[in-house]
């Protein structure tokens, strides 16, 4: 590149998208000589899965705010992510697309690592490759509902979803967001709906002696 190319390059750099294809990374446990690798999450997870989060948010989780944009939706494509260690689901995080207000986001969470990993850096791993990736797609804000002294250390803060609400309750100081792109929540003032895909619907095939007893 000619100098005066250089002066008329841009500020903004545009780096290469991740594509939303299978990926797996290896990340140290802490104080360990142990290895976690995050991937993405696949149909088989689901049950160990849905395990893990019934045992750290107990069974009311689903009457949680948050649910009610995630309920029936898919996750955002490429942003449902698994943390694996010996074979084992060890922990989870899932993306989730959202209107912010008038602006495009993501809604993240449930997050969460099974007690027999806690403190072993499975959580920060998680939210790092979360927010690495979903910048790499292309998204532009992450909102979340979590315990503030947690996700400040990523870089989210209340201060950014004060003209935002909830479709329900939520905690103003646990109502946190992350801009990936300078300003992407400037102006954002409403409501957060979902936006993502409909998850389709499960639907048994009974045999047909079956359904005429039915
Ligand atoms: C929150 C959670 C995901 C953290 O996972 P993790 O793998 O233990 O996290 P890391 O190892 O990356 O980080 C551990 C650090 O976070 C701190 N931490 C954990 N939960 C915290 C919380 N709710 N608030 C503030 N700090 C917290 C730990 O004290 C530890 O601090 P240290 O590094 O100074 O020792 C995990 O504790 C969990 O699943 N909790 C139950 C579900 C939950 O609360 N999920 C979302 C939070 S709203």
């Amino acid at each position: 590149m000619t100098l005066t190319a250089l002066a008329r390059a841009p500020e903004r750099v545009d780096f290469p998208r991740a594509s939303a294809a299978p990926f797996a990374v290896l990340r140290p446990l802490r104080g360990t000589h142990e290895l976690v690798a995050v991937r993405q999450e696949i149909a088989a997870d689901t049950p160990a899965r849905e395990r893990l989060l019934d045992a750290a948010f107990g069974a009311e989780r689903s009457a949680k705010t948050s649910e009610t944009l995630r309920a029936g939706r898919m996750p955002a494509h490429g942003l449902a992510l698994s943390a694996m260690h010996n074979g084992e689901l060890v922990g989870t995080v899932r993306l989730w697309h959202i209107d912010a207000g008038g602006k495009p986001a993501l809604l993240l969470g449930p997050l969460a690592v099974a007690d027999s990993h806690r403190s072993l850096g499975v959580g920060g791993v998680l939210m790092r490759e979360a927010i690495a990736r979903a910048a790499a797609l292309g998204h532009e804000a992450i909102i979340l509902v979590g315990d503030a002294p947690y996700y400040v250390r990523f870089g989210f803060s209340a201060a950014l979803t004060t003209q935002l609400d909830m479709p329900g309750p939520v905690e103003r100081d646990r109502f946190l967001a992350l801009e990936l792109a300078p300003g992407a929540l400037a102006g954002a003032r409403g409501m957060i709906a979902a936006t993502g895909d409909k998850a389709p619907r499960v639907r048994v095939k009974l045999a047909a002696g079956r359904r005429r007893a039915a």
